[in-house]
């Protein structure tokens, strides 16, 4: 089978908060329909749905009843269906987010398969994502299930064979419907150790993350379903570090094609986790991403990511989002798209959307979220410290209204938007992106480059000026080609070395140089030298 997704694009949408055709304020699959238009003009390959199964949506989509059912908000699978061939009809291909680490406690097999899930007499000391324990006693049963996420989130037991074999049915069931691959949720935490151990502090990752059996299974799912199709696979995996990575992505392993690491999204984090706020030092980040470039080189394949759902928004993040908004979106983006793996890019991104700060807590939608602020409240925590770190580190940064316009409500919905939109709407939206220095056409050129230039794809990976707080520069050699990319993660004007090579992309305007390159506030700069001949 042909190796793609190597040289693909892949483009995040979160459903919810994407396009509303209907006005009931949530976003739907007619308003995905309405947009594919739009997102086959930037250029992307692939689309990533984020769960669009029947769900009491206690974790948004994550916490699923059904898995053969499109939820009543988002359509019917009549919906799906006209979605898929509009995907397909554009060249486009769809995957779809595989939720099986857990189910909804209202999934049927929570009452006529107990046995499908993990049940124990006594709980132990581990905590929950979502805060508190991860154990729920159930007053009929007088045991307790366990739950990592939150407790409408009961954890399956893949050590059931009858299980797996469900799962997998379920995942032919969709591929023979046409889709193109599956993002994997938390892929990673599947075999949990079976002794069940507590954890230092109630942290039970050791025992969960990277687990006994894992491979076993990834392996078996890979022999009993995904070897039959060409797909794409794509793990998220907490924990999995550049070892973990090889096993699960090296070609000779037949598990999955790909995975998500989080290491270079918690470089910013204390050691109490994702609301200890810190600042980023580059050179942290520099490391990291050199790590998994150098490691993964012809071992296993890397996906790039700066945002998700799940995280801040990156401009916000590790950007300027006020005086530098475009410059630091496109530099940014710059830093990824030349790396060697297959780029994510998720709904919002390609405007340069930016983190929201609302300043009450009944304008927040997320679970975590809510769930952590009952929690540090409840220990006086006082509720400026807490929004700090909501504003900075919440999952619903990433969830406000897709910006298409600059109507009411951004244009993503005639209704009461579920979540309110960004106030910044009729400054950044979609209908910018015809502005001659748009975030939008930026993306579209690196999207491009990606088709046209060998060496993006093949090219080993090597940093340059290892040591500087400001400048991330590297080089990616294949062949007869190279590229220099040059990225200024600071508000400095710099000035360095002229690299040899053809300007290639830029964020700015070109100006002259007289033997260096001067790099202004957030400039990227990416040189090529090699066969192809740039701009024809
Ligand atoms: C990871 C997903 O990305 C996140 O949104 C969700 O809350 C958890 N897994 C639980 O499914």
């Amino acid at each position: 089978m042909t190796e793609w997704w190597k040289k693909a694009v892949v483009y995040q949408i979160y459903p919810r908060s994407f396009m509303d055709s209907d006005g009931d304020g949530i976003g739907d699959i007619q308003g995905i329909i309405r947009k594919l238009d739009y997102l086959a003009e930037l250029g992307v390959d692939v689309l990533w749905l984020s769960p669009v199964y029947d769900s009491p949506n206690d974790d948004n989509g994550y916490d699923i009843r059904d898995y053969q059912k499109i939820m009543q908000e988002f359509g019917t699978m009549d919906d799906f269906e006209r979605m898929l061939e509009g995907v397909h009809e554009r060249g486009m291909r769809l995957v779809m987010d595989l939720v099986v680490n857990h189910t909804s406690d209202e999934h049927n097999w929570f009452t006529q398969r107990p046995d499908y899930y993990i049940w124990k007499d006594q709980p132990n000391n581990w905590r929950s994502f979502f805060s508190g324990s991860a154990w729920q006693f159930d007053e009929e049963r007088e045991q307790y299930y366990l739950h990592l996420f939150s407790k409408k989130q009961p954890d399956l037991n893949w050590e059931n064979e009858e299980l797996r074999n469900e799962v997998y049915k379920m995942m032919r069931w969709w591929l023979d419907k046409g889709v193109d691959g599956f993002r994997m949720d938390v892929i990673n935490m599947i075999s949990k150790d079976q002794d069940f151990p507590d954890g230092i502090d109630g942290d039970g990752t050791p025992h969960f993350f990277n687990g006994p059996r894992v491979h076993e299974f990834l392996q078996e799912m890979n022999e009993k379903v995904l070897s039959d199709y060409d797909i794409v696979t794509v793990g998220e995996m907490p924990g999995a570090a550049t070892e973990d990575a090889k096993l699960y992505t090296g070609p000779d392993r037949r598990e999955l094609n790909m995975i998500f690491t989080f290491e270079h999204m918690n470089l910013d984090q204390g050691p109490s986790g994702k609301w200890e706020l810190q600042p980023l030092r580059l050179t942290d980040l520099k490391e990291n991403l050199e790590k998994w470039q150098v490691e993964l080189f012809e071992k296993g394949w890397n996906s790039l990511y700066w945002n998700n759902h799940d995280q801040p928004r990156i401009v916000s993040r590790f950007g300027n989002d006020a005086q530098y908004r475009k410059q630091s979106a496109k530099m940014l983006a710059t830093c990824l798209h030349f790396l060697q793996g297959t780029p994510y890019i998720y709904q919002g991104e390609e405007l340069g959307m930016t983190n929201v700060a609302f300043s009450s807590i009944d304008e927040y939608r997320d679970i975590e979220t809510l769930n952590m602020y009952k929690e540090k409240r409840a220990q006086g925590i006082p509720h400026e410290e807490l929004m700090k770190s909501i504003h900075a580190k919440g999952r619903d940064n990433a969830r406000t209204p897709m910006q298409w316009d600059d109507s009411l409500n951004a244009g993503f919905t005639k209704g009461d938007p579920w979540i309110s939109v960004n106030p910044n709407y009729p400054e950044i939206n979609a209908e910018k992106r015809h502005e001659a220095d748009s975030v939008f056409g930026y993306y579209q050129k690196l999207i491009a480059f990606r088709k046209e230039l060998e060496v993006i794809t093949k090219g080993n990976f090597k940093l340059l000026h290892r040591e500087d707080e400001e400048i991330f520069a590297y080089t990616r050699r294949a062949a007869d080609e190279q590229l220099t990319v040059y990225c200024n993660f600071s508000e400095t004007p710099r000035e360095l070395p002229l690299p040899t090579g053809q300007v290639l992309i830029g964020n700015y305007p070109p100006q002259e140089n007289q033997g260096v390159m001067k790099l202004r506030p957030y400039e990227a700069l990416c040189f090529y030298e090699g066969h192809q001949k740039i701009g024809e």
